[in-house]
């Protein structure tokens, strides 16, 4: 009680002087702040003095780990824009996850880091994720479970959902769930599976397995995971060798000029994917077949099967492109059956035409092409 008492006279009587010097004044804040954190029914709601020195006292501590013990103490009216800096900020880790937990306190927290996940700034999406993975709370882990099923996000912010997920015990559990239900977005499957295989439990590592099977290599050998491959470096002049040659990703792909066109121009690719999306797109190509080059298997009248792309469609024809890049129209009334296909015409099985430095060559040259 005398403690009590002794405070709150400090407090009022600091709280109304008037102070000349800004380092008194901050002094003064500081006394104040110190002592209220020391009382823990003091209402200080209606003193519009010690308010003010506490939102001074916060505005000297923004964009470091004092604020966020202050913010956590006092909660600011502007803490959710404060602490949204921090995480984007250059801060350390420590910081940002200490951050991003208060923020995910706050009411109405959770859905401003939704909103943040869903921000149009994809690096500030993939950050949230890469943050909130790091705190790994029931919460983040809840959040993160719905990022990573949701495929509509860009892949770079999906993909730190997956990797926070497989860096967490109740987080592996969310990713055998997905994977199980096939709500995981395919193309983070080979992602997701490279993580779990090295789970430190020995049940996820078997279920990861049979659900999210990695890739060999033509000698039998695993694949390293992806996300240790994209850490890696290849030779790019050996790669374009077997991107035109072995390989036969020219047969496909054009790039500045060389090449046959039945999967998408890749001259700028280096600019659109990161290394592990590459990986993805060979290793597991119906993974993200885009809406423009959806295969179909056409079967006519005359007992023939067609597999390639639709490249048009007239009221009397279609035009089905195959993976030799040979065109075949198609009257309509010769079709006896049309599906589409569930997998790309690009090969899942191209990686066994080269070895794993191949794989990494390969990808060297892809991160080379860019808009010149
Ligand atoms: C038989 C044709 C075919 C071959 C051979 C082929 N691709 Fe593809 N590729 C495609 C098609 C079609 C797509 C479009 C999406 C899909 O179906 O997966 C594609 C997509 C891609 C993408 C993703 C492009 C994007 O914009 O997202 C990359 C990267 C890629 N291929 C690289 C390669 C490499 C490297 C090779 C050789 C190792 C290769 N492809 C061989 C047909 C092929």
């Amino acid at each position: 009680m005398i403690r009590f008492l002794s405070c709150l006279g400090l407090i009022t009587i600091t709280a109304h002087c008037i102070w000349a010097d800004d380092s008194l004044r901050a002094r003064n804040d500081a006394i104040i702040v110190r002592a209220l954190e020391r009382m823990d029914n003091y209402d200080y709601s209606q003193d519009a003095h010690v308010q003010q020195a506490i939102s001074r006292h916060l505005g000297r501590h923004e964009g470091t780990a004092e604020y966020v013990a202050l913010a956590r103490r006092f909660r600011p009216a502007d803490m959710q824009e404060k602490l949204t800096a921090l995480i984007f900020s250059d801060v350390g880790d420590s910081i940002k996850v200490d951050a991003a937990g208060l923020l995910g306190d706050a009411e109405n927290g959770p859905q401003t880091i939704r909103q943040l996940l869903k921000s149009e700034s994809q690096d500030q999406a993939a950050e949230t994720a890469r943050v909130l993975a790091l705190l790994g709370n029931g919460r983040a882990i809840s959040i993160l479970g719905d990022v990573a099923r949701d495929g509509e996000r860009p892949y770079q912010v999906r993909r730190h959902a997956v990797a926070g997920l497989a860096r967490n015990r109740n987080g592996e559990k969310v990713l055998i769930q997905l994977a199980e239900s096939k709500e995981l977005t395919a193309d983070t499957r080979l992602l997701a599976g490279g993580l779990l295989a090295r789970s430190g439990d020995k049940n996820i590592r078997e279920l990861a397995g049979k659900l999210l099977p990695q890739p060999q290599q033509k000698n039998r050998q695993p694949l390293e995971p992806i996300d240790k491959l994209a850490q890696r470096r290849g030779d790019a002049a050996a790669g374009m060798q077997l991107f035109r040659g072995t390989a036969t990703c020219a047969n496909c792909h054009i790039v500045d000029g060389f090449g046959k066109e039945v999967g998408p121009n890749l001259s700028e690719i280096g600019g659109k994917l990161s290394r592990e999306a590459m990986l993805t797109s060979i290793l597991d190509p119906s993974a993200g077949i885009s809406h423009n080059y959806e295969n179909y298997v056409v079967l006519t009248d005359a007992g023939q099967v067609i597999v390639g792309l639709k490249m048009s469609e007239t009221p009397n024809e279609i035009l089905i492109r195959t993976a030799e890049a040979v065109d075949h129209k198609i009257p309509l009334n010769e079709i006896e059956q049309i599906k589409k296909s569930e997998k790309s015409i690009m090969p899942d099985d191209l990686h066994l035409t080269f070895d794993q430095k191949g794989l990494l060559d390969i990808v060297e040259y892809m991160t080379k092409l860019k808009s010149k």
